[in-house]
């Protein structure tokens, strides 16, 4: 048969979203299961956001605003950043792509600590980039040092997942200061924040704050998940100047919809609302994390909204019992679990399977 697409790409794994809860309440005949395997938020949208986006789908038979001004505006005042420096585009993943057209030429490479965000192999591939994987610590973090050793001269990109997907684990300042300290000039690094709303640790640096001025830094954030945005794909990005502008030669035209811009503006307004349920987050967090610990489990601190269970080969049965039970989680086999922190009737159930599958498999 003629190939007509790249046969680079037969290889790569597909992204794989969450099940769909309603599919697997319809297969087990039960009338809810429960989804904690995207790290969504579980309250709902934020209060304003229907009401916004019910006003914007008005006039959705027109292109949205491309400078996306308004809401870039928003953003740089938000942080005390020049709007020229923020790129907003269709989820933070989109811009991790972009960032990936804007700086990668075929086999060139990015390094990146492995396990990470599962997007990041796809991402480069997709770009015809060299992914260079850099296995975390055995306590399940970034290996910092490793990374600045794996920077070669064709290395263009770096992504630093902060805290990191899927283990929870967090960078400190001291070693994020030495390791920008070490990367070259030449070599951007991108500090990938999705989670940075649920840190609680003093020594997690908020990298806009803390290294947003350095010429080589990228500081990508999502409002998927702390902000309720998911469904609407709204991620955005503060850079350099000349960078963003760079970025925004090649991003997809009008790729950040009307409707996500006007949602985005009535989040943006719900800041106390924000931390007050990323709070109730964090208090859950703890407890799920000290009853997972309670059953022997290693799970290392998480700084994010969920904790990660290093099952190894046990991975793929708990998986499959968690979801026999209406219980969807994130199974990354032979690794490990990624569970989302729900509300604390949805971490209830999951404790209560999730004793039951340990008990009964150890
Ligand atoms: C580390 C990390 N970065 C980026 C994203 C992408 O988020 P979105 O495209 O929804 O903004 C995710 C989503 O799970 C993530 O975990």
């Amino acid at each position: 048969m003629t190939r007509l697409t790249r046969a680079d790409l037969d290889a790569l794994p597909n992204y794989v979203p969450g099940r769909n809860v309603a599919d697997l309440a319809r297969e087990l005949g039960i009338a809810e299961a429960i989804k904690l395997a995207s790290n969504e938020v579980p309250y709902g949208p934020l209060p304003g956001v229907v009401e916004a986006i019910t006003d914007a789908a008005r006039t959705v038979h027109r292109y949205p605003d491309m400078g996306v001004v308004q809401l870039r505006d928003r953003i740089g005042e938000r942080f005390g950043v020049a709007p020229e420096r923020v790129v907003t585009g269709c989820g933070s993943v989109a811009l991790a792509e972009i960032l990936v057209k804007a700086t990668c030429l075929p086999g060139d490479e990015i390094v990146y600590s492995w396990r990470s965000f599962e997007a990041y192999p796809i991402i480069a591939a997709g770009g015809g980039a060299t992914s260079v994987r850099v296995p975390n610590t055995a306590a399940h973090g970034h290996d910092l040092t490793a990374i600045a050793e794996a920077i070669t001269d064709q290395t263009r990109l770096v992504f630093v997942c902060n805290p990191n997907n899927p283990t929870g684990t967090s960078l400190r300042r001291a070693e994020l200061d030495r390791f920008l300290g070490e990367v070259p000039s030449d070599v951007l690094v991108v500090l990938d924040e999705a989670y940075r709303e649920f840190v609680t640790d003093p020594d997690v640096p908020d990298g806009l704050e803390t290294y947003g001025d350095r010429p080589n830094v990228v500081v990508l954030r999502t409002m998927s998940k702390a902000w309720g945005l998911a469904g609407l794909r709204m991620g955005y990005l503060v850079a350099q100047p000349e960078i963003a502008a760079t970025i925004r030669k090649v991003v997809t035209p009008f790729s950040t919809s009307l409707v996500a811009q006007a949602a985005a503006l009535a989040a943006l307004d719900q800041e106390a609302e924000v931390r007050r349920r990323c709070a109730e987050v964090v208090t859950e967090r703890s407890r799920v994390t000290e009853a997972l610990r309670k059953l022997s489990l290693d799970v290392p601190d998480s700084q994010a909204n969920f904790v990660w269970l290093p099952l190894g080969d046990r991975t793929a049965a708990f998986t499959a019992a968690c979801e026999n039970r209406g219980v969807i989680v994130r199974g990354f086999h032979p690794e490990g679990v990624r569970v989302t922190i729900g509300t604390p009737e949805e971490n209830d159930q999951f404790l209560m399977v999730a004793e039951a599958t340990l008990t009964a498999t150890s």
